[in-house]
């Protein structure tokens, strides 16, 4: 993967764009180029991602969405998560306006026998739409969300993730070469029984690990990643493991 980490720190959800910047249909084709790219955290789910224009939508902004499917397997929230993150990466990159939209749905729910997963809005912006300062991230605390020594900067990859209404329900813990990813099941902003704890919770902690690895890799830290995705009764749940090489 190339490294984005200094998207990580100008990313943000855009959701107003430039009306008179408008996309070529070779532009939109380099986009769906990069579906084939996006390396999957299990590749033995099937996935895929169409373009639609978003009057084909019932989202409230964006110019077109991509609309994501995949088989219904265990782990194919996070597995979602983990692979629109990199698209978010390479449109802001590309100073592409997006916004993961967990609230919007396509016309077509299946697709190839896939089921909707989840919508990401784009349009175009231009590099001042996107973040200047790390003081324009609302985060928590890193004590709050990392318990442990580590790289700096790494913590700062986890820590500006996007997660749905900001709710970063995710725990790390770090000792020696080895991090424990934890999915916080009952974060501050998620309703009880909402989609928000159950459902794009998971996803959050797919797009956290892409944000997390892309800390690692640019830190030339090589880590042999094991998923746990643990189902347990109390508020964190162990996802996955990384040890430093
Ligand atoms: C899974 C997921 C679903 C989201 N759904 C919506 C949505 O439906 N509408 C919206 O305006 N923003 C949505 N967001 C954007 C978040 O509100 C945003 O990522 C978070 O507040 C952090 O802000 P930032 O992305 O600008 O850093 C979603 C984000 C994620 C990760």
């Amino acid at each position: 993967m190339k490294d984005m980490y200094d998207v990580i720190l100008k990313r943000k959800s855009v959701r107003q764009y430039r009306d008179e910047l408008v996309f070529t249909e070779s532009e939109l084709d380099a986009i769906r180029e990069q579906f084939s790219k996006l390396v999957p955290l299990d590749g033995s789910i099937r996935t895929c991602f169409e373009i639609v224009p978003v009057e084909e939508t019932d989202a409230k902004f964006g110019k077109y969405c991509v609309n994501m499917y995949s088989e219904k397997k265990d782990l194919y929230l996070m597995n979602a998560g983990y692979m629109l993150q990199q698209l978010d990466f390479y449109f802001a990159s590309n100073n592409i306006g997006s916004c993961w939209y967990g609230m919007g749905t396509p016309k077509e729910l299946e697709k190839d026998g896939l089921s909707f997963v989840i919508m990401m809005a784009f349009g175009k912006s231009l590099e001042e739409d996107f973040r200047h300062d790390l003081s324009e991230f609302k985060r928590r605390d890193e004590a709050d969300i990392w318990h442990g020594e580590f790289d700096g900067d790494v913590k700062l990859a986890a820590r500006l993730s996007p997660s749905a209404k900001n709710t970063q329900p995710w725990l790390f813990e770090s000792s020696g070469g080895r991090i424990v990813q934890y999915r916080d099941t009952q974060p501050q902003g998620a309703e009880p029984g909402s989609r928000t704890q159950t459902y794009f919770n998971q996803i959050d902690n797919g797009i956290v690990m892409c944000c997390l690895e892309t800390g690692l890799s640019h830190k030339s830290m090589d880590f042999e990643r094991k998923i746990i995705n643990e189902k347990g009764d109390g508020r964190y749940w162990k996802m996955a493991e990384f040890t430093i090489k």
